[in-house]
C-alpha cells in the first residue's frame, strides 16, 4: 500500500519535480501552498498546472499562507523566476485551488489518523513551514498523529541564502522553531545532503532524450534552474534540492542519516535562520565515516534528545534514475 502524505510546498522548479516523484509513488491526500519562492497566487498556480501535468487533476490543492509568521517575506525569483516557474511553459490550469485553507486541511486530515506508529500520516514539507507551525499552534493534538516531517530545509554545513542559513529556514525561522521543536519527528534533507545531486547538461539531456510531453517539461524545469543558478551562484550546476526529501521516503536506502538534535537560530546577526545541529557525536564527519554504525545516537554532554534525523550521504545517482524512471512513467 502506497504510503499517505500531505505535501506543502512553494513551487518552485525543484518543488515541481520533487511533486511528480510524490504523486507517482506516494498517496497524496492534497497538496497544500505556501508563498516562498513566489507569492502565495504564483505558488498555488503552479501546484494545480504540475496535478494536471502529472495527469493527477483528482488530487486537491490548498492554498495557504501568504507570508511568514513574522518576518516580511522574501522570494526567490533569481533561481525560479517571477511567477516560480520560469521557462516552463504550461497552460493555465483547468482545476482551481480548494476553498478551504490549507491549516485547515492539515489538521482536519491529521486528525483522520491513529496514533499507532504504522496509523499516523507523514507530511512532506519543501518550502518555508508556516503553514506546518500554524497548523501545530492551531491544533496540538495533531502532534501524535503525525509520524513524522520529511523537508527540505537547514543544513548540517554552511547555507546558501546566507553563510549560515538556508532558504527555507530563512524565509520563516519562527516557524521552522515550531516545527523541530514540536515533538514530531523530523527527516532533514538539509544543503549537506541535496548538494550530492548536482544536474548539469548532461542530466538535462538523459530527462529530454525519454521524449515524453511531461519528460520535456520537466527537461525545461532542470534547464532552468541550471542557467539561473550560473548566473545567480555562479555554478553551472542545479541542485535538486526539494526531491532528496520525497526519494527518502520511496527509496529509503538512497540516504544515510544521524540522529541528532536540530533546533533553529532566531536571533543571531550573523546566524538568524541557521539550523543548530548537535552533530557533536559523529565526531568525524567524513565520507568514509560510517553512518549507520552504532552507537551514535544518544544525547550529547549538556545537549539534549534527538528529535530529528539529518540526511548525510546522498546516492545521487540513485536519485537521477529514480527520477527519470519516474518521468519516464508519467503519461
Ligand atoms: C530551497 O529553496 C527553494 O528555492 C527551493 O525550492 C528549495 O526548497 C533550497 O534552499
Ligand atoms: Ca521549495
Amino acid at each position: 500500500m502506497k504510503k499517505k502524505v500531505i505535501f506543502d510546498c512553494d513551487p518552485g522548479h525543484d518543488d515541481a519535480l520533487a511533486l511528480m516523484l510524490a504523486v507517482h509513488h506516494l498517496d497524496v491526500l492534497g497538496v497544500s501552498t505556501i508563498g516562498g519562492n513566489c507569492s502565495l497566487e504564483h505558488v498555488t498556480k503552479n501546484a494545480l498546472k504540475i496535478m494536471e501535468l502529472t495527469g493527477h487533476p483528482e488530487i486537491p490543492v490548498y492554498a495557504g499562507h501568504s507570508c511568514p509568521m513574522v518576518a516580511p517575506l522574501v522570494t526567490a525569483p533569481e533561481f525560479h523566476g517571477p511567477d516560480g516557474l520560469g521557462g516552463v511553459d504550461l497552460p493555465a490550469p483547468k482545476i482551481q485551488a480548494q476553498k478551504m485553507h490549507a491549516v485547515d486541511f492539515i489538521v482536519e486530515t491529521a486528525r483522520q489518523f491513529g496514533r499507532a506508529d504504522d496509523d499516523r500520516l507523514t507530511v512532506i514539507a519543501t518550502g518555508p513551514l508556516t503553514n506546518i507551525a500554524a497548523a501545530i499552534n492551531r491544533a496540538p493534538d495533531i502532534v501524535e498523529h503525525i509520524k513524522e516531517i520529511s523537508l527540505m530545509g537547514g543544513s548540517v554545513s554552511f547555507g546558501n541564502w546566507t553563510p549560515a542559513a538556508e532558504f527555507n529556514i530563512f524565509v520563516d525561522p519562527e516557524a521552522a522553531y515550531r516545527v523541530f521543536n514540536s515533538g514530531i519527528h523530523i527527516k532533514m534533507s538539509g544543503l549537506n545532503l541535496t548538494r550530492q545531486w548536482p544536474i548539469g547538461d548532461a542530466e538535462i539531456e538523459r530527462v529530454r532524450k525519454i521524449g515524453t510531453r511531461a519528460a520535456d517539461k520537466a527537461a525545461d524545469m532542470l534547464a532552468f534552474f541550471v542557467d539561473s543558478s550560473a548566473k545567480a551562484e555562479n555554478f553551472r550546476e542545479g541542485l535538486l534540492h526539494d526531491p532528496c526529501a520525497v526519494a527518502w521516503l520511496i527509496k529509503p536506502e538512497l540516504v544515510k542519516s544521524v540522529s541528532m538534535h536540530i533546533t533553529v537560530e532566531l536571533k543571531g546577526e550573523f546566524t538568524r535562520g541557521m539550523t543548530v545541529c548537535d552533530s557533536r557525536h559523529l565526531r568525524t564527519p567524513k565520507p568514509e565515516v560510517d553512518y549507520a554504525r552504532e552507537p551514535r545516537l544518544g544525547r550529547q554532554p549538556g545537549g539534549r534528545e534527538a528529535n530529528a534525523e539529518a540526511g548525510m550521504e546522498l546516492d545521487g545517482e540513485g536519485c537521477m534514475d529514480l527520477l527519470c524512471e519516474t518521468i519516464g512513467e508519467i503519461i
